[in-house]
């Protein structure tokens, strides 16, 4: 079911887009090239998946959630393009491609970051691809704004990066995770939460569980991944943890007590989800995606 609902969902997200790379001037073509290789480069589009699945679980058509699948995959390719600069993880490979300051420059490549970041909230907000009322929209540039800021994703980045050679404890560890990945995965749902447009706080708090579980969850797997994986597979270098000297779950609690946690998160997932119908079907599936992929 996930094949068919991935390809159909990743059609529509890149069909949206796919629009947004036209450069307005001809001095900008490099930044708007830099950009759209960021982007358009064949990522899972494992958050705009989520978007989608969370608008559909509380019965509204996925297209209403285009503005915020886009939003999220915008922020998470900007973040990728910073997390491979060589002053923080220093990679040469991203998506099977060269990471985009070695097939650009570093220059070009923290531009192209800041630009897809600035992207993100104007797209989450074009008319044509989210119509909500403006109290709804606003609710949405703060949550996103929150996930991707300092208190999330940046400031998960932070400790990852003053974190290099020692050993956290699991609590330190998880709340790394939480931040650094989890955080815009939860506004993941949120955003396509709040999209349909018919969201009760109950609905909200239900799915927020569920976010948080696979949202640690899918950090884990990508340590996992970094462990088990081969770089053809990954499309990025694999062991680039261990020979960085991360902490990650593995180096924490060794792979097999890894992949036990990761099961565990997506039972707790799964539970969340209790009291929502088939519509529901898609977050299940992507939640068991999530634990079991292999890139
Ligand atoms: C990789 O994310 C970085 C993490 C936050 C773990 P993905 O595994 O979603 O990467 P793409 O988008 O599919 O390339
Ligand atoms: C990346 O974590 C998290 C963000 C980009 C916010 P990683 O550094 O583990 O991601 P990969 O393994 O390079 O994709
Ligand atoms: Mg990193
Ligand atoms: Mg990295
Ligand atoms: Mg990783």
């Amino acid at each position: 079911m996930i094949d068919a609902y991935q390809t159909s969902s990743q059609a529509r997200v890149n069909a949206a887009l796919e629009h947004l790379f036209v450069a307005p001037a001809p001095e900008l073509a490099r930044l708007y090239e830099a950009m759209r290789y960021s982007v358009m480069n064949g990522g899972k589009r494992v958050r705009p998946l989520l978007a989608y699945a969370a608008c559909e679980a509380l019965g509204v058509a996925p297209e209403r959630a285009n503005g915020a699948a886009c939003a999220v995959e915008l922020i998470h390719a900007y973040s990728l393009v910073h997390d491979d600069l060589p002053a923080m993880d220093d990679d040469d490979l991203r998506r099977g491609q060269p990471t985009t300051h070695k097939a650009f420059d570093e220059a070009c490549a923290i531009l192209a970051g800041d630009g897809l970041q600035s992207l993100a909230f104007s797209t989450l907000l074009d008319p044509q691809l989210n119509t909500l009322d403006a109290d709804t929209r606003l609710q949405m540039v703060s949550a996103l704004a929150l996930a991707a800021g300092p208190a999330g994703m940046v400031g998960g980045q932070a400790i990852d990066l003053g974190s290099v050679g020692i050993k956290l404890d699991r609590t330190a560890l998880e709340f790394m995770h939480r931040h650094k990945t989890g955080a815009l995965i939860e506004a993941s749902v949120q955003l396509g939460a709040l999209a349909s447009g018919r969201s009760t706080a109950a609905d909200l708090a239900a799915l927020n569980s569920y976010a948080r579980a696979i949202g640690l969850a899918f950090q884990v797997q990508d340590d996992i991944l970094d462990v088990e994986s081969d770089t053809a597979t990954l499309g990025k270098r694999q062991g680039a943890d261990i020979a960085r000297d991360k902490p990650t779950y593995p180096a924490l609690m060794g792979l097999e007590g890894a992949k036990d946690y990761a099961l565990e998160l997506r039972d707790q997932a799964l539970k969340a989800l209790q009291t929502f119908d088939t519509a529901a079907d898609p977050l299940r599936a992507l939640a068991r995606y999530i634990v079991d992929r292999r890139h």
